[in-house]
């Protein structure tokens, strides 16, 4: 049973048009175009794909790509833009449910290893990237630095985007290492907003290397962004690399 939230048939259908800068060829060739690399000849495997936003091109690509997903919702979104058989999908957990075959490459992007509320979800995620991999295979992260140098004592929210159609901050649980992300979304233009919560467990990179070698994976890379660009600190995320041993 995962501690995920289940993300909505609603949300599901407002997805692609709400991620068109996420969907953007800025964003999009740079991923696309490491993650082809780290492929190379082999499958890979996208925990929590979606709505395809990445899978979908990176198997127009040539890449052959196989889902997990939780939400049948977002699955039946990816499903009307490609076929099964051209790019399966697994309804499941992505801590736990187990496709056939091996891949070269397992990832997980946009944040997404903190919809498992849990150390110990996260910890199984990196378990079952590793189960699928092939010899000499990679795990991918991409992941924000959790925000916390912004929230001075006293402060109870950072805000990370104040712009005309939204207004989203998070509120933190530095006990239980859980952040709530709150948005406010400009829904039509008669001035309402749609108010939606969700919650994520944060993690620093040291524990997602911790979690690597608990399953028996090495760090291999981590940069700021897709492009390459060193890991400072004062990079706002990262993209990491395991490598599974030969
Ligand atoms: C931010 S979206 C990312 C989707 C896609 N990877 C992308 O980059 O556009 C997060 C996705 O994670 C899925 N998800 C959340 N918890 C999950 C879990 N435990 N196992 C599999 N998928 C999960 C959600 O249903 C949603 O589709």
């Amino acid at each position: 049973m995962t501690s995920s939230e289940l993300w909505t048939r609603a949300t599901a259908e407002r997805y692609d048009a709400e991620e068109t800068e996420t969907s953007s060829a800025a964003v999009l060739g740079p991923t696309l175009a490491f993650l082809a690399e780290l492929a190379g000849d082999g499958r890979a495997l996208e925990f929590a794909i979606g709505t395809g936003r990445v899978g979908v091109p990176l198997r127009e690509r040539g890449v052959p790509v196989v889902g997990i997903e939780l939400s049948e919702h977002m699955a039946a979104v990816l499903r009307r833009k490609t076929d099964e058989a051209t790019l399966p999908v697994v309804i499941g957990d992505m801590a736990t449910t187990v496709v056939p075959g091996e891949f070269t490459l397992v990832y997980l992007v946009y944040n997404t290893i903190t919809n498992l509320l849990t150390q110990d979800e996260q910890v199984e995620c990196f378990r079952n990237a590793a189960r699928h991999l092939a010899p000499g295979g990679r795990f991918v992260i991409e992941l924000g630095v959790p925000p916390l140098r912004l929230l001075p004592p006293g402060q109870v929210a950072v805000p990370f985007d104040v712009s005309e159609r939204h207004l989203g901050f998070d509120t933190f649980d530095l006990v239980e290492q859980i952040l709530v992300s709150h948005h406010f979304t400009r829904a039509g233009d008669d001035g309402h907003y749609r108010r939606d919560n969700s919650r994520h467990r944060y993690a620093w990179p040291a524990e997602l290397d911790l979690m690597a070698r608990i399953a028996g994976l090495a760090c291999e890379r981590r940069v700021a962004d897709w492009d390459g660009s060193p890991f400072t600190q004062d990079s706002t995320k990262h993209i990491s690399v395991w490598r599974k041993p030969s």
